[in-house]
């Protein structure tokens, strides 16, 4: 087992350390904030990742501990990941101020280190970031060069939120972006003892590594923005189902992320997509679909949005069950509920609002324009329209009856099937109307239909 240092102990970090921890290697974290250290010391800290208290109580101090000395933690360690923040800065670019902090902290407590000393970088950064400022800043900072008693390589995590063990210990694949040949084999052995399924680990040079990472995230973006386009046909054309639709197509294209509902948001996807965009502008490639793919997300937020407004007055009472970015974390950053809430309210609709996780946090920005409801029954039951924003686990077991004749708009059509039919007035977006297709046609496009079809 090896001898690991974690540097940057958030919501990624900590996380990472208890997985290191678990898989058998000596970890020892450090972080500039003082608190997360004694928090981890005290296996007291405080997070929303399943799987990570029971990781880190399970470990005695001799296997993992936090100190608030980076030299330490570098010197009793063969092996530093780093996982600090990489803000989006004003261009759509990512900063790499807190990288380059830590890394001259490597560095200069490498410099008098014996021995080998390998660092990983786990924080997204902008392709070409590595080559271009973080292995010169560890080179000049250690006095050594990458190859020669030293390795670098970028090694970025492919997690959700919420399931941030998961994506350590089961991940698709491990990704190594290597700087130098022959690369660094710790960092691939170090994964492969927290591994608990048999995921291939892919090695390619840093800026591949850099791209892959980025790429995945705004490939991602795009089958979410086409599953949201077909919703918007569908929830226009009669007699047609989404579901179907992309059901069927996901035997040949695939399943994840092909969903047709809400907007993309939360703090990775959207600035990941601005991030190549920018990137690959400023190299003169083409960025035309990553800002298609933004463009289309912004379109369908206002669509559904536009459909709500169709159904309700100023004055009507409207409940979004589901306020956080997505079901099972506390995070709202770009989250669309929020939006929503806040168009929905500045048309003069009353909103009341529920999430399982997110309340604390919505009730940060929105306390004084929404009120919120203890439960999603009192939603239902006190507003003319409910709309189920997010598919949330806690949906399955409620009593929907509540709702009386009063409408739920369900944007994820994940209302149980035998709730659905005794809903008095139930909408699934996304499924066509039930009228007669051919009329409708006539009635809706007259000549501009016949035109098409000459
Ligand atoms: N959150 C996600 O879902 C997610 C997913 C994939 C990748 N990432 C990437 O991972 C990185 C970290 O994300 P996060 O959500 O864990 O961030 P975070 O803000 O929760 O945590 C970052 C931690 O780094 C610490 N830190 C800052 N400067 C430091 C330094 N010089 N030395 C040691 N510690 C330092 C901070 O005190 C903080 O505890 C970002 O680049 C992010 O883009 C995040």
């Amino acid at each position: 087992m090896a001898k690991v240092s974690v540097f940057g102990l958030g919501k990624v970090g900590h996380t990472l350390a208890a997985c290191l921890g678990a898989a058998g290697h000596q970890v020892v974290c450090y972080d500039v904030n003082r608190a997360l250290v004694d928090a981890v010391n005290g296996r007291s800290l405080h997070t929303q990742e399943k799987g990570v208290a029971e990781r880190l109580a399970g470990l005695g101090s001799d296997r993992l501990r936090a100190t608030s000395d980076a030299r330490e933690a570098v010197h009793q360690s063969d092996l530093t990941f780093v996982i600090v923040p990489t803000p989006s800065n004003m261009l759509g670019g990512f900063s790499l101020k807190y990288v380059l902090d830590a890394f001259r902290t490597i560095g200069a407590a490498i410099r008098d280190k014996e021995g080998p000393h390998s660092v990983s970088l786990v924080s997204t950064v902008l392709p070409g970031s590595s080559d271009r400022f973080i292995g010169p800043a560890l080179e000049e900072a250690s006095g050594r060069r990458i190859g020669h008693g030293l390795q670098y390589s970028y090694n970025p995590a492919f997690i959700a939120l919420g399931e941030v063990v998961k994506g350590f210990e089961q991940p698709d694949y491990v990704l190594i972006g290597e700087a130098s040949s022959p690369g660094d084999a710790l960092v691939g052995q170090v994964h492969q003892a927290m591994l608990r399924n048999n995921a291939p680990i892919v090695r390619m040079k840093a800026v591949e590594a850099e791209i892959t990472k980025i790429a995945s995230n705004t490939h991602e973006t795009m089958r979410v923005a086409f599953a949201n386009m077909l919703l918007s046909l569908c929830n226009e054309m009669p007699t047609t189902d989404v579901d179907r639709i992309t059901g069927a197509l996901s035997h040949r294209i695939g399943k994840r992320f092909f969903k047709g509902a809400m907007p993309y948001g939360g703090p990775c996807w959207p600035r990941d997509n601005k991030a190549l965009a920018v990137l690959v502008e400023a190299i003169g490639g083409t960025s035309a679909l990553l800002r298609a793919v933004d463009d289309s997300n912004d379109e369908h937020g206002a669509y559904v949005f536009r459909k709500l407004l169709d159904i309700t007055r100023p004055g009507d009472t409207v409940g979004i069950l589901g306020l956080a970015y997505k079901p099972g974390t506390q995070v709202i950053e770009r989250s669309y509920s929020v939006d929503l809430t806040r168009w929905l309210v500045a048309e003069g609709r009353r909103v009341v609002g529920w999430d399982p996780m997110a309340m604390d946090e919505v009730r940060a920005v929105l306390s004084n324009q929404i009120a919120f409801a203890d439960g999603p029954a009192e939603v239902l039951k006190a507003c003319d329209v409910t709309v189920v924003a997010m598919p949330l686990p806690e949906l399955a077991e409620i009593d929907w009856t509540v709702a009386g004749d009063r409408v739920v708009v369900d944007c994820w059509r994940c209302v149980p099937e035998g709730a659905r039919t005794r809903l008095k007035n139930y909408q699934a977006l996304g499924h066509g109307d039930e009228v007669p297709l051919g009329p409708w046609i006539a009635d809706r496009l007259g000549n501009r239909f016949d035109v098409l079809c000459n």
